[in-house]
């Protein structure tokens, strides 16, 4: 018989707040970290990493499902192996067992370099990273995924921050459709924040939002030299949580 890991933290650390576990890749470490990750992976997990072609995104979701396993089971005494999980309709990850399971919610993000997931219980959380060396030309892209205000700001930067607001503006608009569960199916553009001495503020929502901005709460962070990280908390107290970053995966997948 199989026991359960047992919890290293009580599930009530995440009551008041939302804990951002933050794994980083690197090239030297990147294929046993992997490897290892993989052993605490679903069949379908494996299945789907199977069928990404491209090595290194392999890698990164493979390392990025063991991050989700892991911290989840640092709250609960559920072993990482026994996690299931089911889509909404629109591809969120939702906890599907086991059964006892605390009623967390989490968001997860890869980009190169970096993997994010954010866990806390009872709120809607949404975690979005992107890194500045991303390829194509982002700023290209500034017209189609920025609401008017947010284009105006953007062309107002000086030039070698340009790249930063943008990211920013994205890494904001995603993390908030994170949490919500809706992903794509909204136009990045009707979703505007306004960035200022006020700090970061939702300022218009699209037509489908059930709740005003106000419920909303944003946090906006470079966790590494080349990334930006932007993490979106809602109702229904998203505003009064305290959120922590936390660095590495919770223990080696190999160990
Ligand atoms: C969710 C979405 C915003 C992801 O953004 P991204 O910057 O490309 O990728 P990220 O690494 O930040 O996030 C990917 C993770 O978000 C999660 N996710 C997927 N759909 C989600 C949704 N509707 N809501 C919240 N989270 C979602 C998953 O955990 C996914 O990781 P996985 O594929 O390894 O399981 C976006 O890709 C999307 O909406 N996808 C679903 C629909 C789609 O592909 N439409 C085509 C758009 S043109």
């Amino acid at each position: 018989m199989k026991t359960a890991t047992r919890a290293s933290e009580a599930p009530e650390v995440l009551n008041r707040a939302v804990h951002v576990w933050l794994c980083r890749l690197e090239p030297a470490s990147i294929a046993s970290l992997a490897r290892s990750s993989r052993t605490v992976l679903s069949e379908d997990e494996r299945e789907r990493a199977d069928r990404i072609r491209r090595e290194s995104q392999r890698q990164m979701f493979e390392v990025a499902h063991a991050l989700v396993r892991q911290g989840l089971s640092v709250y609960a005494d559920v072993d990482e192996t026994d996690w299931s999980f089911d889509t909404n309709q629109w591809g969120r990850p939702e906890i599907a067992g086991p059964a006892h399971a605390p009623p967390f919610t989490f968001s997860l993000s890869h980009t190169h370099g970096l993997v994010a997931c954010a866990i806390s219980v009872g709120i809607e959380c949404g975690v979005d990273v992107e890194n500045f060396a991303r390829g194509g030309q982002p700023l290209r892209v500034a017209r189609r995924v920025l609401s008017e205000r947010e284009f105006a700001d953007l062309e107002r930067q000086p030039v070698e921050t340009k790249l930063d607001r943008l990211l920013e503006y994205w890494t904001l608009k995603e993390a908030y459709l994170k949490a919500r569960g809706v992903g794509m199916s909204v136009a990045m553009q009707d979703v505007s924040f306004a960035l200022d001495e006020r700090g970061i503020r939702l300022v218009a929502v699209d037509s489908e939002a059930t709740s005003g901005p106000d419920a909303w709460s944003f946090t906006s962070a470079r966790p590494t030299p080349s990334h930006m990280l932007a993490l979106a908390l809602g109702p229904p107290d998203g505003p009064s949580r305290t959120v922590m970053m936390r660095e590495g995966l919770p223990r080696d997948p190999a160990g």
